[in-house]
């Protein structure tokens, strides 16, 4: 890594630093672009490779229950936007849907240096045309740009767009109720009153307290609807 991108390690609760980026929708400003919403910042290693392309496809599919709860989505890879133009193109016809978002051509990996999507070989780890791969790595930000979750997965292993978007149900509930959400939640699922709550907080908040241990109290809480249904 050069000596001038040694920088603190981004952490859950970091600002997402911003940057300016060519992508496939044009030139942006990061922060410019993602507005007062939520972000997925993903990168994949390599384009019209498998596992990436059935990623991006299923993010394809699931994109408007993202635009739903007002979340872009952003990819991110060390190819030029010319390959992902065409890449694009076939991923559109493997997912039968637009891939409406915007993908990054990071092709001197500066803003994969910034967010760290990089593994230990680093400059190594390179495909036979010596484009180096970013790992698969996701940040999630919300609207003051703080980041909420970071991911680093495998190139071998295929991420999971169901876990992303129950991953924003979380963080959407429990920014809102001030819960928290357990073990495999889902929405419409019994949420945790945290341990910072007192027992008489949470009676003149919740009434139906499920208490299994002083600890570990339950409170039921409805579906929340998002966008227009
Ligand atoms: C894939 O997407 O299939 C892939 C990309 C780079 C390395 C390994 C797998």
């Amino acid at each position: 890594m050069p000596e001038d991108k040694k920088m603190a390690p981004l952490r859950l609760g970091s600002i997402a630093p911003n940057f300016q980026a060519e992508t496939t929708i044009g030139p942006i400003d990061f922060h410019e672009w993602a507005g007062n919403d939520w972000v997925i910042l993903f990168s994949h290693p390599e384009d019209y490779t498998p596992v990436c392309t059935t990623e991006l496809a299923a993010l394809a599919k699931y994109e408007p229950e993202f635009t739903k709860r007002h979340v872009k989505l952003i990819g991110l890879s060390a190819n030029s936007i010319e390959s992902h133009d065409g890449w694009i193109n076939d991923i559109a016809e493997i997912a039968g849907c637009a891939l409406s978002f915007p993908v990054i051509g990071d092709k001197d990996r500066q803003i994969a240096y910034t967010y760290d999507m990089l593994d230990h070989q680093d400059t190594t780890n390179v495909d036979a045309r010596g484009i180096a791969y970013t790992i698969r790595s996701v940040f999630i930000i919300d609207p003051k740009k703080v980041i909420r979750l970071i991911q680093a997965y495998p190139a071998s292993t295929g991420r999971s767009t169901a876990e992303l978007l129950r991953v924003v149900d979380s963080l959407l509930a429990t920014d809102k109720h001030s819960i928290n959400t357990p073990v495999n939640w889902e929405p419409g699922e019994n949420v945790v009153i945290p341990s910072s709550v007192s027992d008489e907080d949470a009676k003149a908040r919740f009434p139906n307290i499920q208490v299994v241990k002083p600890y570990l109290r339950f409170v039921p809480l409805a579906k929340d609807k998002f966008g227009s249904e």
